[in-house]
């Protein structure tokens, strides 16, 4: 299959409206970062997301929609969530919600929980897109382990990318906030950070009056974000808090001038919005990569995520056995 691209323009969105109504796979532009869109409630549709990504389809989708009604059809929002998405819809938030018996959901995109991944994003063309479409299943549009895409580029990227492997790709230019949503639960009945990301927690924070869970080690929950501990992993070994590189290393620097600086001026979201592209270009250069330390507060607790799972030992290829404990 060649993967069609496709501008952002009236033609293109409904050459992508029509392929997902076909339950075909398009990578779309969001905020964050580009996803993988099918139409939620086809069942194939979403099968071929996880083929396409090679995907474990334990591992549940995030289900995008054009507003908060639809949301509404879709999960049970308790107040907590209804303040949230108040707060914070449209934009880098996902909520994981008690899933909806009629929601016409396909099973698929749960991977069987009773709990549902839901986000309404702020991206124009993302939400003009799903007006046309409905919900839309969608995990980032990169190979399963691999860095997320923020550009159509790097979605179709000759390593690793998935060219060929999709029907098309709509362009709409770089994700402006170029990190994956911040994801919130309520597993324990308390709000919980389950995925720290493009809105800080502090900021969630601050809309629920009171401090966000951070995750436990639950063996019985589901695998969920960027759940396996190697994740957003280049090829080349990565050494975190590296101030200075050694010789043969790749310097990715933080508040310094540099050819691979996440910002010269040391401003986490202009770090946020470069740091998948800088870890592509970095790994180009074929030598190990160093990145110095990035503070650990606001966007940093995030690119910082990011960062340790770029770095962790690599398992691409695993059993059920294998998937480490603690990371849900
Ligand atoms: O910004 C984003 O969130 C991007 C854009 C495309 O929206 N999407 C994204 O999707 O990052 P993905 O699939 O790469 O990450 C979503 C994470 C997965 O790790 C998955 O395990 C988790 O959300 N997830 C989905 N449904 C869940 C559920 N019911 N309970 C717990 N975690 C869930
Ligand atoms: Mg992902």
């Amino acid at each position: 299959m060649r993967t069609e691209q496709l501008l952002p323009d009236q033609m293109g969105m409904a050459r992508a409206a029509i392929l997902l109504a076909a339950g075909e796979v398009v990578a779309i532009p969001t905020e964050t970062v580009y996803g993988l869109a099918g139409d939620a409630r086809n069942g194939r549709a979403v099968a071929r997301i996880y083929q396409a990504k090679g995907r474990p389809s334990f591992n549940p989708l995030i289900v995008h929609v054009p507003d908060l009604d639809t949301a509404r059809t879709i999960a049970d929002l308790p107040p907590e969530a209804e303040a949230l998405a108040a707060a914070f819809w449209p934009g880098a938030l996902t909520l994981v919600l008690p899933l909806r018996p009629d929601a016409g959901i396909a099973s698929l995109v749960t991977a069987g929980l009773p709990t549902i991944a839901i986000r309404l994003p702020a991206h124009p063309v993302a939400q003009a897109l799903l007006r046309l479409t409905g919900p839309l299943a969608a995990p980032s549009a990169n190979a399963s382990g691999r860095i997320s895409p923020t550009s159509a580029a790097h979605v179709l990227d000759p390593d690793g990318g998935l060219e060929g492997r999709i029907s098309a790709v709509l362009d709409a230019g770089p994700c402006p906030v170029g990190l994956e949503s911040t994801i919130v639960g309520w597993p324990q009945g308390r709000a919980t950070l389950l995925r720290p990301g493009g809105i800080p927690a502090e900021a969630i924070a601050d809309a629920l009056g009171q401090p966000l869970d951070s995750h436990k080690a639950d063996p019985a929950a589901p695998n969920a974000p960027g759940q396996l501990t190697s994740h957003y992993a280049p090829n080349a070994p990565l050494r975190l808090n590296a101030a200075d590189p050694a010789p043969g290393e790749t310097h990715v620097a933080f508040a310094a001038p540099g050819p691979f600086t996440l910002s010269e001026t040391g401003d986490l979201t202009q770090a946020a919005a470069r740091l998948f592209d800088i870890l592509r270009r970095a790994d180009r250069e074929g030598r190990p990569i160093a990145v110095a330390p990035v503070p650990d507060h606001g966007l940093g607790a995030a690119i910082n995520d990011r960062l340790r799972r770029a770095a962790a030992p690599r398992h691409r290829v695993f059993s059920v056995a294998e998937i480490p404990r603690g990371e849900s």
